[in-house]
């Protein structure tokens, strides 16, 4: 996997952009897969700007988010599509109907035919061109906590406590972050043809080694990635802290300008 380490938060939000910026040259009506959380916002602030400055059109572009609290209308305030609405879409000239994001608002008899029929969108779109993703401390991506099938698709999940902690800062009080969520598999997630893992701050640090150098493990969902062919992990000095082959990735990024070829 290439990974790379950049001094703090706003290069990470920068590198990734040009990965965005590239691909929307090379393809105007690209498929991506949006995340949510603090991480991406520095991004998406980025994408916005370029957007402003007539880099970046979003006239023919699709997206589909990963997950979305289950039990959540869309436009309650703590919903991931009023996340994306606030901090991305309605920024941009993205169309409102290309725009997806997974819904909490189903009934629990409904939410299988929902699950694989956001499956059959993806796969009719031409599948995922490239895919956002953050990583949750404890190695989740999307909402697929530890101990998800690594070929698991859309489907409804319980949240691990530990998420529900790390997202409670979201909520004005703890009990208020719901315990389900609705959220793509991480099956899902390996069909993307790209994959960009950003992660910044010390307390990734540990996930992230985890995801790079430990062995492939279901406890471990972002692990799962190292079987995937063109994942890119873009991290801040923090996030990379516990990495014990930093020589190789720094080797890596080295030949890559040197000679103008991307070393996965
Ligand atoms: C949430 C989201 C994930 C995200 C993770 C990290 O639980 N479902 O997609 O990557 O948290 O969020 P943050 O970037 O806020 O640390």
């Amino acid at each position: 996997m290439r990974v790379l380490t950049r001094k703090d938060s706003d290069d990470v939000a920068l590198e990734a952009a040009a990965m965005f910026v590239d691909l929307f040259a090379r393809k105007p009506d690209c498929v991506l897969g949006l995340a949510t959380g603090a991480t991406p916002l520095g991004l998406y602030g980025r994408l916005i700007e370029a957007y402003g400055e007539g880099r970046l059109d979003f006239e023919g572009v699709t997206t589909f988010n990963l997950d979305e609290y289950y039990g959540l209308q869309p436009d309650d305030p703590q919903s991931y599509r009023h996340f994306m609405e606030s901090n991305l879409f309605r920024h941009v000239n993205i169309k409102g109907e290309r725009a997806f994001v997974p819904r909490g608002d189903i009934s629990y008899r409904d939410v299988e035919a929902f699950c694989s029929g956001y499956e059959a969108l993806i796969r009719g779109a031409g599948g995922i061109d490239l895919q956002l993703l953050g990583i949750g401390s404890d190695g989740h991506i999307g909402f697929n906590e530890p101990g998800s099938s690594l070929r698991s698709r859309t489907r409804l999940v319980a949240l691990d406590p530990r998420t529900i902690k790390d997202n409670a800062r979201f909520f004005a009080r703890e009990e208020e972050c719901p315990g389900l969520a609705v959220t793509m598999g991480v099956g899902t997630i390996l069909e993307a043809a790209e994959i960009v893992l950003i992660a910044t701050g010390s307390n990734k640090a540990e996930a992230v080694a985890e995801a790079l150098e430990g062995p492939v493990a279901s406890m471990i969902p972002a692990s799962a990635l190292q079987m995937h062919p063109k994942t890119t992990f873009i991290l801040d000095e923090a996030a990379a802290s516990l990495l014990k082959k930093r020589n190789l990735y720094m080797a890596a990024e080295r030949t890559e300008g040197e000679t103008g070829l991307k070393i996965y």
